[in-house]
């Protein structure tokens, strides 16, 4: 089987630049390992940034969002030196997100792509990208049968995230893969309760991070950091719910309003760019191409820029025999996962008292501590320090 441009994975990525490829009239495939039900139910953070609203109004995507999703523009940190809100939406250029649930938004995207006559295959595991250093690269799959195929293309896109064959195919010592552990575990809560806060809560506490990130209207996300090691089940409901009252300061604030816990997952904070973000045929985009700590909630918005430049530089290569795009594509997106990359740093340490090299709260950490200290402040006190955060926070 083949198409002019084979991509990988059907997550914010993949769907955006299928999309995008098919409106440009570029014959194109989405291979897509997990069933079109796991897609669109996988439940991911929506944390949608301006640039990624523009993009997807540009190209009429956008409808779902606008009827479903919500505008959001403050943050409340509750530190030691008491509560602050920044209403970052009225600071800096006055970017705001749109909360909306990333499976809504894959729904939207993977209808419309089928609805414009777009091709995808479901339970179609990519397993190697073959020749990608030449002009006819191939894709080895495995299909719903077990049956292996192969798939010929001018073009590949991985975007089939960290673990995908994409970024396994490359040869070692083509690309280097960047890695940094920020040093600090966070456990991943989905409570069935509405939101307590109007607001993202950043709880800054001598016992660790606490954070609450509204969803919908049922139900709330929220993290504790964690000792590493430490398994996801580790604690009851009750003493987890009490853990978070006491870094959010509920005695200060009000408590927190408590539900079931219908999911828990402990993972650790780090992250990673793979340099150049092209070899030969194939390209990477999404989290195939880099990988954010969740701390500043860039990595969908990331994944749909890249997505929009991959797009443009395939149709004109592919319509005009103009390659400018190509060529210029990594160096274009590393210079945005870069700035990605130092605010999310810059985030993690805001939140955490950890070295700058991530080696855990453990060394030094009264200093780091007293560095956080002055941040905060800076971030409650000064105008300046706080445009350029709300600039950072919405930015892609
Ligand atoms: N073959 C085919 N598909 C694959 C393979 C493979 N070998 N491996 C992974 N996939 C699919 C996954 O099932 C998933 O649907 O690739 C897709 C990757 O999607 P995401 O993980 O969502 O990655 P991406 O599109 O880069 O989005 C990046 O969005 O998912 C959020 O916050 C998350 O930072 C992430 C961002």
């Amino acid at each position: 089987e083949s198409a002019d441009v084979v991509v990988l994975g059907a997550g914010p990525a993949g769907l955006v630049l299928g999309l995008l490829l098919r409106a440009a009239g570029i014959d194109c495939v989405i291979l897509e390992r997990a069933s079109r039900t796991h897609v669109q139910t996988r439940a991911r953070a929506g944390f949608l940034a301006p640039n990624t609203v523009r993009i997807l109004d540009r190209h009429g995507l956008a409808d779902g969002l606008h009827l479903g999703g919500r505008r959001h523009g403050t943050c409340e940190f509750r530190t030691e030196d008491g509560r602050f809100r920044l209403d970052y939406g009225a600071l800096a250029q006055g970017g705001q997100h749109h909360v909306y649930p990333q499976q809504n938004l894959v729904t939207d995207l993977l209808t419309h792509y089928l609805d414009i006559g777009g091709r995808i295959r479901f339970h179609t595991e990519a397993l190697a990208v073959r020749d990608a250093d030449s002009p006819r690269p191939s894709v080895t799959t495995r299909e719903p049968d077990g049956r292996p195929t192969r798939w010929t293309a001018r073009y590949v896109a991985g975007c089939d995230g960290r673990h995908g064959a994409a970024r396994r195919s490359l040869p070692p010592g083509a690309v280097r893969h960047h890695h940094h552990d920020h040093g600090v575990t966070w456990l991943g809560l989905l409570a069935e309760t509405p939101p307590s806060l109007d607001a993202v809560g950043y709880a800054v506490h001598g016992r660790g991070f606490a954070g609450h990130m509204a969803r919908t209207a049922e139900v709330t996300r929220y993290y504790l950091q964690w000792q590493r090691g430490t398994p996801a089940d580790a604690w009851p409901e009750q003493r987890i719910w009490d853990e978070l009252d006491l870094r959010m300061r509920a005695a200060d604030h009000g408590p927190l309003r408590r539900g079931r816990l219908l999911e828990r997952g402990v993972f650790d904070l780090t992250c990673d760019v793979v340099a150049p973000l092209r070899h030969g045929s194939l390209f990477l985009a999404g989290d195939a191409a880099s990988l954010l700590a969740p701390a500043a909630a860039k990595g969908a918005n990331l994944a749909v820029l890249e997505a929009e430049i991959l797009a443009e530089a395939l149709a004109d290569a592919l319509t005009q025999g103009d390659t400018a795009g190509l060529d210029a594509y990594s160096d274009r997106c590393l210079a945005h996962i870069w700035r990605a990359q130092e605010f999310t740093g810059w985030m993690t340490r805001l939140l955490h008292a950890v070295p700058e090299q991530g080696r855990g709260a453990g060394a030094g950490s009264f200093f780091h501590a007293g560095l956080q200290r002055s941040r905060l402040n800076s971030l409650r006190t000064s105008r300046i320090y706080q445009d350029w955060f709300a600039e950072n926070y919405v930015g892609v």
